[in-house]
């Protein structure tokens, strides 16, 4: 089978056919998780939560990320169906044009196939030049964890009507200007709704609803791995007897079938 590409997922949304990503952050999980049928692989920035055990994403570097991005990139290359690798560029490295373009150009060279990036529309020229340089790009909006400081919190965003209907526009102008793919964090299901319908490149869901085009979790949530707070968004899939292998094929499955998210995952306005 031929590996998924940007194409695959495009087209997957024309056929109202949901996929699954899903974090890794080393060769033996990648490969694990793309031969159960995960389609994209995030190395996400959470790996300074998760792997690094800090509170918040904000320390993690692009060497950090480029690191994590090479192990996965490994373990992928080995699955029968390789797939996608998207890789966050960290806190603070694509503020002006000029580092962003070098922080893609590093992660790409470990071995992603498209970048990460937090924002709204400020991030539209750098989406633009990137696409133009041939970075694919998944732009982040809703509960974007590099900006906690500001937030004053991981707390859901868009709950008033202004702020939905500027995230709705934000979302169209960055798809615009040439994002592949959205992705929604922490956003009411009825929003998340409303942006996947308002665009044509698939839209990604956190705690987004069961509306979004595909769905994404941090591995040690669904493996049941957490070991502080569980998040409403969360669903542990090493149950029933499953080893790692059929933990990650539930979850996929169960994305694909839309049975997860289910109503009680999401969030109201
Ligand atoms: O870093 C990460 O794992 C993420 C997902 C939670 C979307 O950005
Ligand atoms: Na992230």
């Amino acid at each position: 089978m031929s590996s998924i590409s940007i194409r695959s997922l495009q087209t997957m949304k024309e056929q109202q056919q949901k996929f699954a990503v899903l974090t890794a952050y080393d060769a033996t999980f990648a490969q694990l998780a793309a031969d159960a049928g995960v389609e994209v692989l995030l190395v996400g920035d959470s790996l300074g939560m998760v792997l690094q055990g800090r509170d918040s994403t904000l320390p993690v570097s692009v060497t950090d990320m480029a690191y994590h991005t090479a192990c996965v990139a490994r373990g992928n290359a080995k699955a029968t169906r390789p797939a996608l690798i998207m890789t966050d560029l960290p806190f603070m490295s694509y503020g002006t044009l000029e580092q962003g373009l070098a922080s893609a150009r590093e992660v790409m060279q470990a071995g992603a196939h498209m970048v990460k990036v937090e924002g709204d529309d400020w991030l539209v020229p750098l989406v633009e030049t990137l696409a133009r340089q041939g970075v694919p790009v998944c732009a982040h909006l809703g509960l974007t964890p590099q900006s906690v400081n500001k937030f004053g919190g991981y707390r859901v965003q868009g709950r008033d009507e202004a702020k939905a209907t500027a995230m709705i526009e934000h979302a169209v102008a960055l798809a615009n200007a040439g994002a592949d793919l959205i992705l929604l964090e922490c956003v009411p299901s009825e929003l998340a709704a409303r942006i996947t319908a308002a665009v044509t490149v698939p839209v990604i869901g956190i705690g987004a609803g069961s509306d979004t085009d595909a769905q994404v979790l941090v591995m040690h949530d669904m493996l049941g791995l957490n070991t502080g707070h569980t998040p409403k968004f969360v669903k542990n899939f090493m149950i029933d007897g499953r080893n790692v292998q059929d933990a990650f094929k539930a979850y996929a499955e169960a994305v694909r079938a839309g049975e997860f998210p289910a109503p009680e995952h999401g969030f109201s306005a």
